[in-house]
């Protein structure tokens, strides 16, 4: 099994999604959507993006590599009676059966990122945007203390034995250099690619402490990151480290979560 794959389908993102509709629905409303429009929504869980995209009129092909979250978001499509939006399994390394040229937008929210081959993903998000096209990414940006779920993987990583020799981590995709090595490599020069900080919030009525029991339940890193803690003997440790970030982040006073976390928002003229 691909590790890469067993990783998101081992838990359950729809949980931790559903804390990010709000920031979801923003991001997709900056973005000047216009009928027609074709868009990508690679790694696109079940459907954060994708479906606030396909109600604005776009058509939208949503693809991640997990199984369960392309059927959660193909749930939701039908529900929301959504015809031009549909998921399908693929892996943004190698987005095989998708045509060159294919949208005008392709989007990445925390999807892309996590592909364990950055440069075979920035030559793939190339090649299926057409010429004139965007693509538009969200990245995590690495050791930034505003960065929420930065900080989270931090922690749940140094719990973890060291990765596999040539593992190249997904937070290099929230550094400037390698951003612009990478579609550099792609084709793009350096003048086409732009990049600003922005937040995105994940809010619930429930507690902050009731979130990190989310996250260890449903989000496959931090439920990695607890299965080597609980074998070592440092899970106590590991969810009170977890457990400090999300209330000193959290900005609400009513017993419920708003925690905003910085992120890198890249955006490429493909020409
Ligand atoms: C943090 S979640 C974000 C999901 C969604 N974009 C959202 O904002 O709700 C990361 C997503 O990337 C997907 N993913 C990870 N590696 C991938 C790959 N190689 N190809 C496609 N999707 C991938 C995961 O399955 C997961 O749905």
């Amino acid at each position: 099994m691909n590790p890469n794959k067993a990783l998101w389908e081992k838990g359950d993102f729809t949980e931790i999604a559903a804390t990010m509709r709000e920031s979801g629905e923003a991001v997709v409303k900056s973005l000047g959507i216009k009928t027609p429009m074709r868009v990508l929504d690679l790694g696109c869980g079940d459907g954060t993006t994708a479906v606030p995209l396909a109600r604005l009129g776009a058509d939208v092909v949503g693809i991640d590599i997990a199984r369960n979250l392309v059927d959660a978001g193909n749930k939701r499509a039908a529900a929301a009676g959504l015809k031009r939006l549909t998921f399908q399994e693929g892996d943004a390394c190698n987005l095989q059966g998708v045509g060159d040229h294919s949208f005008d937008l392709t989007l990445s929210v925390f999807g892309a990122m996590f592909a364990p081959k950055p440069f075979d993903v920035a030559r793939e998000m190339v090649r299926v945007t057409k010429p004139g096209g965007r693509i538009v990414m969200g990245n995590w940006i690495p050791n930034d203390s505003t960065s929420f779920v930065s900080m989270l993987l931090k922690i749940s990583s140094s719990f973890m034995p060291p990765p596999p020799e040539g593992f190249v981590s997904p937070m290099t995709w929230g550094v400037e250099s390698h951003i612009v090595e990478r579609f550099g490599q792609a084709g793009v020069p350096k003048e086409n690619i732009s990049m600003v900080r922005d937040t995105f919030y994940f809010t619930s009525p429930k507690s902050p402490v009731d979130m990190i029991e989310s996250f260890r339940r449903f989000y496959g890193p931090t439920m990695n990151a607890y299965e080597a803690a609980e074998k070592n003997g440092k899970v106590e440790e590991l969810h009170k480290q977890l457990l400090e970030l999300a209330k000193e982040h959290n900005k609400r006073t009513d017993g419920g979560t708003s925690i905003p976390a910085t992120f890198l928002r890249v955006a490429v003229n493909r020409q």
